[in-house]
């Protein structure tokens, strides 16, 4: 089986299609065969890969219908988009695993979550191997974490990953310390810094390395990335 990442907050705007889809792009520019997966109505995955909706993920689950979009060589989406039914409340752990065998081919599979709670975000969590939690540097982000941790066992947590860190600002670090000390070993090493080039690479439907490689995001995607594999490989 692949490495199943599950990239979570119940937050809305923390940051976690943006980073579902760099975690994607960027293991599979690194030669690995990756499937990301949109388990979101709002179907952004797609948009941010220059696609239109789809019903991949929903057509899979409900249907047993395989039809991936390839993205590269390597990479494959599932991508989703507004849907008549309320699907993903239909989504258990044994219905996962029924469907499993299409997912055999990929080295990594990496879901992207719709905020809020729901049978689907609770399925993958249990069928993922490990949960990344990106977290807004703001005052509801710790509480928000808090709150999710609460259904995630720890040791399903590969990193908490502060996003939208702003050097400029006194409040980041504060609200950045905080989390520090309310999660002691749970912080990703270096935190995403704010970088307006990740919403116009988004419009543009490129992965920050394809549209300004010289931009912070770039390097900083590039350095969560190493830290994933690596810490992946100690757990
Ligand atoms: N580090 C960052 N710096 C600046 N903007 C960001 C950053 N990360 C994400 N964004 C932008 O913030 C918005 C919300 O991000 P998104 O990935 O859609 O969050 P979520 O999926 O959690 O709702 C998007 O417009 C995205 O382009
Ligand atoms: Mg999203």
């Amino acid at each position: 089986m692949p490495n199943i990442v599950v990239v979570h907050n119940r937050k809305g705007g923390a940051g976690k299609t943006t980073m579902s889809i760099h975690i994607a792009d960027g293991l599979s520019k690194s030669g690995q065969k990756v499937l990301l997966i949109d388990g979101d109505s709002q179907g952004n995955c797609a948009l941010g890969l220059g696609l239109n909706f789809g019903t991949d993920t929903e057509d899979w689950l409900m249907r047993g219908r395989w039809h991936p979009h390839a993205i590269s060589p390597t990479f494959d989406l599932l991508a989703s988009g507004p849907s008549e039914e309320v699907w993903w409340e239909s989504v258990t752990l044994p219905l996962l695993a029924k469907q499993s065998r299409w997912i055999t081919a990929y080295e990594w599979v990496i879901i992207d979550t719709a905020p809020g709670d729901s049978l689907f975000n609770r399925a993958v969590i249990q069928w993922s191997s490990k949960v990344i939690i990106p977290a807004n540097l703001q005052f509801y982000s710790a509480a928000g974490v808090i709150n999710l941790l609460k259904s995630v066992p720890r040791e399903r947590v590969l990193g908490i990953v502060p996003n939208f860190y702003d050097l400029r600002t006194k409040r980041t670090l504060e609200v950045l310390e905080n989390i520090k000390a309310q999660f002691p070993m749970m912080l990703s090493p270096r935190p995403i810094r704010q970088c307006v080039d990740l919403e116009r690479a988004s419009e543009a439907g490129q992965s920050i390395w394809d549209w300004n490689p010289h931009a912070t995001a770039a390097d900083d995607y590039y350095d969560l990335i190493e830290w994933m594999v690596s810490s992946y490989g100690e757990n």
